[in-house]
């Protein structure tokens, strides 16, 4: 290394009600890949919005020092001025736009008032070349997966000439092969002296890339291990996070499993705008009343298409198929269906589709259930307040109180505002797509305990996660998936990785 990039000391910060950072200390050499880590809420993206100038100079106090000299940046222009770069947690390009437009949003390629087109075109060629990805320039954003979207807001930080790149989260979204994909592609940038610092909630990969390692604990800088001189473990950075030891990662549950409770088959649909692409075939499956069932797949294997299909045809064309309910066949045509039904979608996407983020904690959670909390559809705001603050307690949601926004909260408070507003619904049948998405390890196992209390009150849960070890921890039966077909069905004391990702892959066909 070849000494300090940053030194960010006595970082304070404060929202109305709450002290996000206090007195925290960054120091960051040249050359190196930082993690930051810590619990949903202990400070990471508000540290990094200070460095990077969302917060602006006289929002925070404390002292940002940038290759030895003081910066007090006043906007996001002022430090990309200087090669720092972030991506966002919630990413922040526009669908409707082609990759180039993305890349050269507020950048763009012109004189005189006029877009160069090619110029354009041939720059973001070379720069998505340096990202590894291999698609036209001009395909929109909307057709391309958060994966490929990941890439792009990568390509787009190269396009600023950057020194020090901050990535929040960039992996909570992808798959393993992704995931190692964009992390080999720190591993280059590093080679090139490019600085990163990187947020992540999967331990292991931090491990294997990270150079040094702050953790952070309810806005508190806690320590700074450094590899190959601290024994760096995840039992370590764990106790580091939470303050606590924590030696399962999943609770133990004596699982009490019934009748089928739910089961669809015959269940086909074509792709939404292409109506001529088959995206499910003939998908066959059942859950039983007290069970856990995961659907394993890899990226594009149609899990997502299937739940949100299920859930009242909200993806698809031509749906085809039977859906029963203790052995009943059920209409779920459309979402009012589906919910009357006893069916529930937490969604992977939460902004899209879970959760309304200029509302509060509390109409978030009792929107879905409304019918709940009314009488004769006079709102009883009693009751809402109520139940908002029993579930905000139950599942630990952290925000001053429930009236806060939800723009306000830290992302995996977020997703447990997602979640707490679908357990509310008191649902039969729980689809949970990605439940614990840039959740910290704590929180995970308080929403696993959740899951499982619903499973033991006989609810049937279907979980699909892009986690194999979550999906082995927690289900009682995992059904896998590969371009749109059940691929396989393994009991969980049969289940391991190795079985799981040979149906996930072609192998299956074997
Ligand atoms: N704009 C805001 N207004 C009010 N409170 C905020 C705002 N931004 C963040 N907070 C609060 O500051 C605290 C730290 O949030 P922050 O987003 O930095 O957490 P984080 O470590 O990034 O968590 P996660 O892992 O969930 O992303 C949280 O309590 C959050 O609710
Ligand atoms: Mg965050």
């Amino acid at each position: 290394m070849s000494g300090t990039i940053l030194e960010m000391s006595e970082i304070t910060k404060s929202f109305p009600g709450v002290k996000a950072l206090d007195n925290v200390n960054l120091n960051v050499e040249k050359g190196e890949i930082h993690a930051l880590i810590g619990e949903n809420g202990a400070g990471k993206s508000t540290l990094m919005k200070v460095l990077s100038g969302v917060h602006p100079y006289g929002s925070y106090s404390g002292d940002i020092i940038l290759n030895g000299k003081k910066c007090d940046f006043k906007d996001i222009n002022q430090s990309e001025a200087l090669g720092i770069v972030i991506i966002h947690q919630e990413l922040a390009l526009i669908p409707e736009l082609s990759i180039a437009e993305n890349i050269f949003l507020g950048n763009e390629q012109a004189s005189r008032g006029i877009v160069h087109w090619n110029e354009t075109i041939t720059k973001t060629k070379e720069l998505l070349k340096k990202v590894g990805l291999n698609i036209s320039p001009k395909v929109q954003i909307k057709d391309i997966g958060v994966g490929q979207q990941q890439l792009v807001e990568i390509a787009k930080a190269l396009s600023k000439d950057v020194k020090l790149l901050i990535l929040d989260e960039p992996t909570s979204a992808l798959n393993e092969e992704d995931s190692q994909n964009l992390l080999n592609l720190l591993l280059d940038f590093k080679k090139q002296g490019i600085t990163s610092i990187l947020i992540s909630h999967k331990l292991k990969e931090l491990i294997k890339v990270s150079d040094r390692i702050t953790i952070l604990r309810d806005g508190k800088t806690i320590e700074t291990l450094t590899l190959d001189e601290d024994e760096i473990s995840e039992d370590r950075i764990i106790k580091g996070m939470v303050g606590r030891d924590l030696s399962n990662l999943f609770p133990v549950r004596n699982p009490n499993i019934g009748e089928v409770l739910f089961e669809v088959e015959n269940w086909s649909a074509y792709h939404p705008v292409n109506s001529d692409r088959q995206i499910l075939f003939d998908v066959k499956f059942n859950v039983r009343k007290g069970e856990i069932i995961g659907i394993a797949g890899l990226m594009g294997a149609g899990r997502t298409e299937l739940a949100m299909s299920i859930f009242g045809k909200s993806y698809g064309k031509k749906i085809t198929g039977k859906a029963y309910k203790n052995g009943v066949e059920i209409d779920i045509k459309n979402v009012g269906r589906a919910i009357e039904n006893g069916i529930a979608y937490v969604s992977e996407n939460r902004k899209e589709f879970g959760l309304i983020l200029i509302e509060s904690v509390k109409n978030n959670i009792t929107l879905a259930g409304l019918h709940q909390v009314s009488n004769n559809s006079i709102l009883n705001s009693n009751e809402e307040v109520k139940v908002a603050e029993s579930i905000k307690s139950k599942i630990n949601i952290k925000a001053p109180t429930i009236y806060q926004k939800a723009l306000n909260l830290s992302g995996g408070n977020q997703q447990k505002v997602v979640l707490g507003k679908w357990i509310y619904t008191d649902p039969e049948i729980l689809i949970l797509d990605e439940p614990t998405r840039g959740i910290d390890v704590g929180a995970k196992f308080e929403i696993y305990k959740i899951i499982n209390e619903l499973a033991d009150k006989g609810k049937s849960i279907i979980m699909i996660s892009s986690e194999l070890p979550e999906l082995l921890g927690m289900c009682d039966r995992i059904y896998t998936m590969a371009e749109g077909k059940i691929t396989g069905e393994v009991n969980k004391q049969d289940a391991n990785q190795e079985i799981l990702m040979k149906y996930m892959t072609e192998d299956w066909r074997a």
